[in-house]
């Protein structure tokens, strides 16, 4: 996969639907120039949806796994392949935050600023401002401090243009939490060495070292007076944002161009855990479940692109469920039906044969084309992968498709569950005893209705109609901006 690659897939909360395509591509197609039959892909199709199977014990053993391996990762540091960070957050919102805040998240290829104006219970948020800024392509791929110096020259001009409702009392300096969506070995709440790049990003220079001090010493040479009170995975924050409405959300899981999950956890049930006091008793842990591997349905698609990868063998689960891959999985099937199978005719584009040429919001728009002859289907084709296409063949690739997303939601369903099981054994009745809540965010859960269904489908079949009758599967759009936020109050060296 190259740097190049990565300008065609969404960033990470930002996957959108593209908007429909013209009728003037549909005319482009020469229906009588394309192949009629799809028989000779039907055998890859069928071996396809046998390799991707995930029936309900696949599943379970899934989720097992899952719970067995957050168990092996909150032992012993690298205990398993589930990295279990300790967050050092282990007071969520109140409700009671009071001041102006900031907010920088750093998670895709876009980044955002965000300052917030809380008003304590009664007044609750009296004024947020956001904006977004796309990191250009060859700082994804330069040095550290380029891509630091970058972001806080864009935090200063955003900072230069506060006013109106956000007050910042004289004598403080402005503190904002730092949601950093990569794995990040947490030294304290306001430090953490960044352990690997993840999602297409190579800067040199980051990985072993301490993510606050390199943005520190960029605002520094910004001149910027600002305090990084709390860094924070982005699951971690969308739950603190969660949790600021609703006390029973428990776990956070991003399903977007990455995929990650937290949830809330007991102290004592925390091994490797030594020097740390939770006055709490809880602590919210970054599982980095990306990297789990264990029984993964893969087929031969996903070990090609894997090993083609910048980190081959590492982030499987994310490389099978989240937005980033899916599409990517999708072109490489669709071009061994279009070579061995002449899916589109003898000729095989080259832009099919692109790495992701296709992205997971092409395959979205397509499931959602329900045209008869499947219009929107054949534009989204043309356009993404340059293959001329009859009705037979459409059909064909809403399959492949669907097969993919079915996977994919399916699997992170039963991994939700994994944790929630997790949960369950170590304190009874906290996760299947009442109401609990699982906040979701993310483009592909956001943008995906299919995903999102085979989601839920999955967890509510792993669990049954009873227990999954307690678990709300909700929607919490962009709760990491305001979350960091209110984890900066929340950690705030200033009396609120
Ligand atoms: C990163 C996680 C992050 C997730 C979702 C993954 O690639 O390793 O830290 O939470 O993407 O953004």
């Amino acid at each position: 996969m190259s740097t190049n690659t990565i300008t065609s897939s969404p960033a990470v909360r930002s996957f959108r639907s593209p908007t429909p395509r013209s009728p003037r591509v549909t005319m482009l197609l020469r229906p009588t120039t394309v192949s009629s039959t799809t028989a000779a892909s039907v055998p890859i199709l069928t071996k396809l949806q046998k390799d991707c199977a995930t029936p309900v014990p696949v599943l379970r053993n899934i989720a097992d796994n899952m719970a067995a391996d957050m168990r092996a990762g909150l032992a012993v540091d690298g205990g398993s392949d589930l990295k279990m960070i300790l967050s050092f957050v282990d007071s969520l919102p109140t409700g009671n935050e009071r001041g102006l805040f900031y907010a920088l998240d750093l998670g895709g290829t876009n980044f955002r600023v965000l300052r917030t104006q809380l008003g304590g219970r009664d007044e609750r948020v009296i004024d947020t401002e956001v904006e977004q800024v796309s990191i250009p392509q060859d700082l994804m791929s330069g040095t550290s401090e380029e891509l630091f110096d970058f972001i806080a020259s864009a935090l200063a001009k955003f900072v230069k243009k506060e006013g109106g409702k956000f007050v910042l009392p004289t004598g403080r300096s402005r503190e904002t939490g730092f949601t950093f969506s990569f794995p990040v070995k947490q030294t304290s709440i306001d430090s953490g060495i960044l352990i690997k790049w993840t999602k297409g990003f190579s800067v040199s220079g980051t990985p072993g070292k301490d993510i606050v001090a390199c943005l520190n010493e960029a605002m520094g040479r910004q001149g910027l007076d600002m305090r990084v009170s709390a860094l924070v995975n982005d699951t971690v924050a969308t739950l603190a944002g969660a949790r600021y409405w609703d006390d029973e959300v428990m776990v956070a899981v991003i399903l977007g161009t990455g995929t990650n999950a937290c949830y809330v956890e007991s102290v004592e049930a925390i091994p490797k855990l030594q020097s740390h006091k939770s006055t709490s008793g809880k602590t919210i842990i970054n599982t980095e479940w990306g990297a789990f591997s264990k029984g993964l349905p893969l087929t031969e698609y996903d070990r090609a692109m894997d090993a083609e990868s910048i980190n081959p063998g590492e982030q499987l689960f994310e490389k099978t469920i989240s937005g980033m891959y899916l599409g990517e999985i999708v072109r490489r099937v669709l071009v061994r039906m279009a070579e061995t199978g002449s899916l589109f005719g003898k000729h095989v584009p080259e832009k099919l044969q692109t790495p992701f040429a296709l992205g997971t919001p092409n395959i979205s728009s397509m499931q959602q084309d329900t045209s008869e002859d499947l219009e929107a289907v054949g534009s989204i084709l043309y356009e993404a992968t340059g293959v001329d296409s009859n009705l037979d063949a459409r059909k064909m690739v809403v399959e492949v498709c669907d097969t993919i997303a079915k996977r994919g939601g399916r699997l992170a369903g039963a991994g939700i569950v994994g944790i929630l099981q997790k949960m369950e054994e170590e304190s009874k009745g906290v996760v299947f005893g009442k109401r609990m809540v699982v906040a979701m965010d993310g483009g592909l859960y956001e943008h995906y209705p299919q995903y999102k269904r085979y989601l839920k489908n999955a967890v509510a079949e792993l669990l049954g109609p009873e227990l999954s009758s307690h678990v709300v599967i909700e929607h919490s759009k962009d709760g990491s901006g305001i979350g960091a936020a209110l984890l900066a109050a929340t950690n705030s060296i200033y009396e609120h």
